[in-house]
């Protein structure tokens, strides 16, 4: 397979205990894998568990069964001082209220994820200008959360999650609170960070309008991944992760020994063959049939 899967969640399940006989079930059971530098959404009626799920990769909240596998490492198995870092450092996390801190200007706010990790603040500093940067807000360095819009302290809040070169943006309802002018723009710079620096992004939105952009759209139901949609330009994740398993296996070949040089030849061929498949656009319509037999119940 060409597919590098960055999270894997394997039946998932979550139920909140309300009381003695009284529980909900956020979450049934549900499976997937999530690809390097896919952009991906979860979307569906509110209630169906698309913040539980997550809380749940970002290693926030613990699942009631199932796991959660990021870069082959099982969440559960990782001490409380590992989650945290992993949560601090790997994940970028953006929510539908900025939660800025009001006395601090935006550059502060920027950098303040990264004053944990032991980092000089004179760096920090210059990291922190950089994204301001990113997001088209070079101008407002000195400025406090108050004085800037909606959209601009949306943008501030997604700079902050870039600020520890994370893994994974996760953005639950980034424009839930924005009117629709900024709404696009926040959502054109998700989408310029999926695309440009290839990072992995899982977003939740409520609005239909955005689903085009994204390369896969995981569509939950009552707690479940009822569908998974696979948009054609999903093709282009496909070919990278090709390429860079190809040039894996080709180095790979060069220090096996005689023996085991059938068995790289072999797979060479076959993702050989996978990434013409991806070049000639036939990857989309043969990867939605794989999605239909993955599919979770
Ligand atoms: N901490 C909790 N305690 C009890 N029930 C919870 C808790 N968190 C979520 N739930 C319940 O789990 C279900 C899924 O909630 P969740 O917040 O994941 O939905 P959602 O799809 O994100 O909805 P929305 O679109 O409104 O944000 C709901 O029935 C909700 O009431
Ligand atoms: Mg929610």
């Amino acid at each position: 397979m060409a597919k590098t899967p960055v999270i894997k969640a394997i039946n998932l399940s979550k139920t909140f205990k309300l009381s003695k006989d009284n529980e909900v079930i956020a979450l049934h059971s549900v499976s997937f894998e999530i690809y390097s530098g896919e952009l991906i959404c979860f979307f569906g009626p509110s209630g169906c568990g698309k913040s539980t799920l997550l809380s749940m990769l970002a290693g926030l909240q613990p699942p009631t069964s199932g796991e959660v596998i990021v870069r082959g490492k099982n969440l559960a198995t990782l001490k409380k001082k590992e989650l945290a870092e992993y949560r601090r450092s790997k994940i970028g996390m953006v929510f539908q209220q900025f939660n800025l801190i009001i006395s601090m200007n935006v550059l502060e706010n920027i950098a303040l994820p990264m004053a944990f990790g032991g980092m000089k603040r004179k760096r920090r500093m210059q990291r922190a200008e950089h994204l301001l940067e990113v997001v088209d807000l070079g101008d407002k360095k000195k400025s406090v959360p108050a004085n800037l819009s909606g959209g601009q302290q949306q943008r501030i809040a997604i700079a902050r999650s870039l600020i520890n070169n994370p893994w994974i943006i996760m953005a639950d309802e980034p424009t839930g609170n924005l009117d629709s002018k900024s709404a696009d723009d926040v959502m054109k710079l998700l989408i310029s960070l999926s695309r440009k620096s290839k990072r992995t992004v899982i977003l939740i939105t409520h609005n239909p309008d955005y689903l085009q952009y994204v390369d896969r759209i995981f569509r939950m139901k009552d707690g479940r991944v009822d569908k998974i949609e696979v948009n054609a330009k999903t093709a282009k994740v496909e070919l990278i992760d090709a390429v860079s398993k190809l040039d894996k296996l080709k180095s790979d070949k060069e220090e096996a020994s005689e023996e085991d040089e059938p068995i790289f030849t072999s797979e060479i061929s076959k993702i050989e063959a996978e990434k013409k498949e991806v070049m000639s656009g036939k990857a989309g319509k043969s990867k939605e049939k794989e999605e239909k037999n993955n599919e979770t119940d």
